[in-house]
């Protein structure tokens, strides 16, 4: 990982630590367990929530084959700028995910085939998690998949809410165990098989 993308994120975790949640950007396992739910050589879209400095950009983009779109989503415009210009290959949209209904609309992007996502959703609203996990369960291709990471920082009783949004959400949801190397330990949540009551547009 460059240092470059480690030193942005670090200085924007000082003033926004509530949005970046943590200073450290996932580390090379995790990267590895989340992007790999991108199908390889897919052709399909794939759209990330809360891309950073983009961490995960490279393993995600090491998956796409040539007819694949890769849409990045992030709310901070310093990290946007940050991709803008490390990355300039990668398709990025500055906004807050509370929107994502509308990003996809404006990219003209209808169904998703993978979302993966390294959010801070233990510290969003109940009523914002409803809304972009229905979204996100509208939006998936059938067999389509959404992977996020969930770190230790996150409070027992939040991590309980979140896993019982996903039960409702989606038919299978996979937990892994915690990857205790990374900083800060964490572990990713597989889910497949959205629930089709979700899939009234
Ligand atoms: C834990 S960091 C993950 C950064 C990087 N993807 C990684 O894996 O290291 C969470 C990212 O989500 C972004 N974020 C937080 N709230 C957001 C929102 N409402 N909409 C879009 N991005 C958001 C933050 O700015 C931050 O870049």
């Amino acid at each position: 990982m460059p240092r470059p993308d480690h030193a942005v994120f670090l200085k924007r975790s000082f003033s926004k630590m509530d949005q970046l949640a943590t200073p450290f950007l996932t580390g090379p396992r995790l990267r590895k367990q989340l992007a790999g739910v991108v199908p390889f050589g897919t052709d399909g879209i794939v759209v990330e929530l809360g891309a950073g400095p983009g961490a995960l950009a490279d393993d995600i983009r090491s998956r796409l084959g040539p007819g694949a779109r890769y849409l990045a989503v992030e709310i901070d415009e310093e990290l946007v700028a940050h991709l803008r210009t490390h990355k300039p290959w990668l398709e990025v949209v500055q906004g807050d995910v509370n929107d994502l209904e509308k990003i996809l609309d404006d990219a003209g992007i209808d169904r998703v085939d993978a979302f993966v996502s390294t959010l801070p959703w233990a510290v969003f609203p109940q009523e914002m998690r409803l809304k972009v996990m229905g979204v996100i369960a509208r939006r998936l291709v059938p067999g389509g998949v959404m992977s996020m990471i969930i770190t230790w920082m996150a409070l027992p009783n939040r991590v309980r809410d979140l896993r019982a949004l996903l039960d409702t959400h989606f038919d299978e949801v996979v937990e892994t165990a915690t990857e205790w190397r990374n900083p800060p330990p964490a572990r990713t949540f597989l889910c497949r098989r959205p629930f089709p009551r979700f899939d009234v547009r």
